[in-house]
């Protein structure tokens, strides 16, 4: 950024911003400068109204809104998962909207782990995060193997960032028979050249998933492009459908078989093929297309609100919201480098745009007091151990003019040494 962050640039960024009038269709808690979207984002008009618009259907028809209306429930999960596929760069039978990431991370293992020969290992990262290697370590101890033998853990190294010359290398070891990555890692806001691992694996004939958790709804993808294998990702999180919304997944279509269907790893009465849902029949027809990896019934009420939560993302387009991300997480390394250097922080996130996703993380031996005395004056951070700030900026309701206020704020914080008064350890979110 050529120009100093100030709070006055911010505002000349504000009158710039071809997004901005978004803002209005979210409900910015009053008060609040919040910069926790990449842990949940906040609720729009939108998802509020297709929410209320369901359960309007339940109170009125009762069992009738299965098949009644614009939007059955019956079918929602595969109308959602069009629009879906659209964000991530998939067909859209190669997505479903179904259950949560980390069950959806067991369903894809149960589906696409298949040790054969000398192939029986998986390879992951040094900061993969917990769900993934606690899902990974339970499924091989399921199949019978030790998860310790299991598990190649790609080497740190001493940078702060994966480094992916490194996972490539990995990648060619002939015992693997399966890979997963994130998209971008949720403590140092690091995106990894997806593209280039998907295309490396391939040519090690490895199975390679993503975890897309903190890159879906606030930058383009192109899983088929790049040929991934599978990837999850929630929806609460960039794209704004409420706590707990329910998930989405891709699978490739090399992994169809020749009539289109696949054959779930964890089947349920909802991964069979929709036409024989209803005969209640003992043989299994497994599903068709990424939708077979549905288990049971869908949670309609927590599917609802990705309906409306994807209307502001539609309108604006996924390219805009990222050239806006950018600017935003810009402003904030470029306010660290400026004016909070001096006062022990450090920027913990990559510099160069094409490898960060949409959060900055600024390290400081203080960072957990910092963040209970930031949101007790009303900004939003959060806090990962031992010493990371995480500010996620949405490009969809929060402003330059809010970034400068909160950056001026957590000066003021540091420079006063007012965080010392907050304890480290009452607080559970911090
Ligand atoms: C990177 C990453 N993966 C997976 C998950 C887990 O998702 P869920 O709890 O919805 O299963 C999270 C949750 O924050 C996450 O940040």
């Amino acid at each position: 950024m050529d120009q100093h962050p100030s709070r006055e640039f911010a505002h000349q960024l504000d009158a710039a911003d071809e997004l901005s009038h978004f803002r209005d269709r979210f409900f910015v808690p009053p008060g609040q400068i919040y910069l926790d979207g990449n842990s949940l984002g906040l609720m729009s008009r939108d998802a509020e109204r297709t929410l209320l618009d369901v359960v309007e259907k339940w109170r009125t028809t009762g069992i009738g809104g299965w098949l009644a209306g614009d939007s059955p429930w019956f079918t929602m999960a595969e109308t959602l998962a069009a629009r879906v596929a659209k964000l991530v760069g998939a067909q859209p039978d190669e997505v479903a909207i179904a259950n949560s990431m980390t069950i959806n991370l067991h369903q894809l293992l149960a589906t696409l782990y298949q040790p054969h020969d000398q192939r029986t290992k998986v390879l992951i990262d040094a900061h993969s995060f917990p769900t993934d290697r606690y899902a990974l370590r339970s499924h091989l101890q399921l199949r019978g193997l030790d998860p310790d033998e299991h598990i190649v853990i790609v080497p740190a190294g001493n940078s702060r960032f994966l480094d992916e010359d490194k996972i490539v290398e990995a990648l060619a070891n002939p015992e693997l028979q399966m890979a997963l990555f994130p998209s971008v890692v949720y403590t140092t806001g690091q995106l990894l050249d997806l593209e280039r691992l998907c295309r490396a694996a391939r040519e090690n004939g490895v199975i390679i998933g993503l975890d897309m958790s903190h890159s879906v709804g606030v930058m383009p993808h192109a899983l088929d492009d790049w040929g991934a294998d599978f990837a999850g990702w929630g929806h609460y999180k960039w794209l704004n459908s409420g706590p707990g919304s329910v998930a989405g997944l891709y699978l490739n279509r090399r992994h169809f078989d020749a009539e289109g269907m696949v054959h779930a790893g964890l089947a349920g009465w909802w991964s069979v093929h929709k036409e024989s849902m209803f005969e209640m029949s003992d043989e299994f027809f497994p599903g068709l297309g990424a939708s077979a990896l549905q288990i049971g019934t869908p949670a309609v009420l927590s599917m609802a609100p990705i309906d409306g939560a994807l209307r502001p993302i539609e309108e604006a387009g996924l390219k805009a919201i990222r050239a806006k991300s950018v600017e935003m997480t810009e402003f904030i390394i470029a306010f660290a480098d400026d004016e909070l250097q001096e006062l022990g922080f450090s920027v913990g996130t990559p510099r160069e745009a094409q490898r960060r996703g949409g959060h900055v993380s600024l390290q400081h031996e203080r960072a957990q007091p910092m963040s209970l005395a930031l949101r007790a004056r009303g900004v939003i951070p959060d806090f990962r151990k031992p010493d990371v700030l995480r500010f996620a900026p949405s490009p969809l309701y929060n402003t330059f003019a809010e970034l400068g206020d909160a950056m001026e704020l957590l000066k003021e914080i540091a420079a006063n040494r007012s965080y010392e008064e907050f304890s480290t350890t009452a607080a559970l979110v911090t």
